[in-house]
């Protein structure tokens, strides 16, 4: 009989032979559940984390759950597990963010489980208060990717922390009696840290857990903004493209009054902080913040400046791919003499691929770990 996860496909993430949209901790998380699975009444299940559909279309189609709530960073991944659902014709479940409606009253939560411990302690912190008192996380990730640490952050939310036996190199987690309020952790999502640094005194950082970098700024981003002076002083409009918790956009607004500056990031974790950094130093009606690909909601030749920190976590095999895409959106909304303002590792030799896709490209600075450039709209 075929089966729902053999059909699934990562598009509109990047498509290739060695890349899949199913993996062995999708197939470990739904063996492990399917006690829980069978028989769920409706609206009991959720799923966090999931990749491009697997859990959800996995839970609902084996074992004909309905009513799943999701949450999925990446807008990547939604826009899958919405393509894979349509395709194939299963429904069943409705898409939330990272709060309270997510998560209320659930019995059971398949979760991948993130790489970032914060966004781990997100997720475990928000089923310890609103899910059933009954309710059972069981959290699956690659073997090499999963430290005990883990265990002690859902163990500082939910008392019984159990890992199953490995299987094909992924392992499963199974948690479940949420702590009761007094034995919780205080901290509270997003969390926030001031910084001191130079011309950026006072910026202050809001971040969810599962925002790049968290409340720090990340060092390529330093490298960036040491030469935020020699950006155009322009008053029309900027991109912060991947915003982020949205340190440059910020840094940007706050150095130049007369500048309208769009954040965009496709993460959810990373919108809802770059929200909350917009809100926090005051520049809000200047700085708009929206989950999109890329430039996507912007119009063509729109924009004076775009200001870009590409992602480099991907993996080795993507992430020039990915950063071509970018800095192809960036292009495609420059106005002619815009430009690009990037960093990135040096060890990536972005600048043929710039010049290329975007224009003349001059570097303004570099060290053996970071380039930044500046590339011109032709
Ligand atoms: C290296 S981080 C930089 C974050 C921030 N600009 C900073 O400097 O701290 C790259 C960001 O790009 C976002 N991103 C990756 N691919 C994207 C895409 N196709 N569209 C929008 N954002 C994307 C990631 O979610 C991540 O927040």
């Amino acid at each position: 009989m075929s089966d729902v996860l053999d059909d699934l496909r990562r598009h509109p993430d990047l498509e290739a032979p060695n890349l899949y949209a199913v993996d062995a901790t999708d197939r470990l998380v739904l063996d492990e559940a399917a006690p829980l699975l069978t028989g769920a009444p409706d609206g009991s299940v959720v799923v966090v984390g999931d990749r491009y559909g697997a859990l959800t279309l996995g839970a609902v189609s084996r074992f004909a759950v309905t009513g799943v709530r999701t949450h999925q960073d990446r807008l990547t991944g939604e826009l899958a597990l919405r393509e894979n659902a349509e395709r194939l014709g299963i429904g069943g479940f409705t898409e939330h963010g990272l709060t309270a409606d997510l998560v209320a009253g659930a019995r059971v939560v398949l979760l991948q489980l993130p790489r970032s411990l914060d966004a781990l302690d997100e997720v475990a912190a928000l089923v310890a208060e609103h899910a059933d008192p009954a309710v059972v996380v069981v959290a699956g990730g690659r073997v090499k990717h999963m430290t005990t640490a883990m265990n002690d952050v859902l163990g500082r939310h939910l008392a019984v922390v159990e890992a199953r036996l490995a299987r094909q190199k992924s392992r499963v987690l199974v948690a479940s009696s949420p702590r009761p309020a007094a034995e919780r952790p205080t901290r509270r999502w997003p969390d926030r840290a001031t910084h001191a640094w130079a011309e950026h005194d006072g910026l202050v950082v809001c971040a969810h857990g599962g925002a790049f970098a968290g409340t720090s700024i990340d060092i390529g981003t330093r490298a960036l903004l040491a030469h935020l002076d020699e950006v155009p002083q322009t008053t029309g409009t900027a991109v912060d493209l991947g915003c982020g918790t949205g340190v440059l956009a910020v840094a940007l607004a706050r150095s130049r009054p007369g500048l309208t500056v769009v954040a965009t990031d496709e993460s959810a974790a990373a919108v809802a902080s770059a929200r909350a950094t917009v809100e926090a130093n005051g520049v809000a009606d200047r700085v708009t913040v929206t989950r999109a690909l890329g430039t996507e909601k912007i119009p063509d030749a729109s924009v004076d400046l775009v200001l870009l920190n590409p992602p480099f976590h991907v993996g080795a095999a993507v992430a020039p791919a990915v950063a071509r895409t970018l800095f192809a959106d960036a292009a495609r909304v420059l106005r002619p003499s815009g430009e690009l303002w990037a960093v990135w590792n040096s060890h990536l030799h972005y600048r043929p691929t710039l010049e290329q896709v975007v224009g003349p490209t001059r570097q303004v600075g570099r060290d053996p770990k970071f380039t930044v450039t500046v590339s011109t709209r032709g």
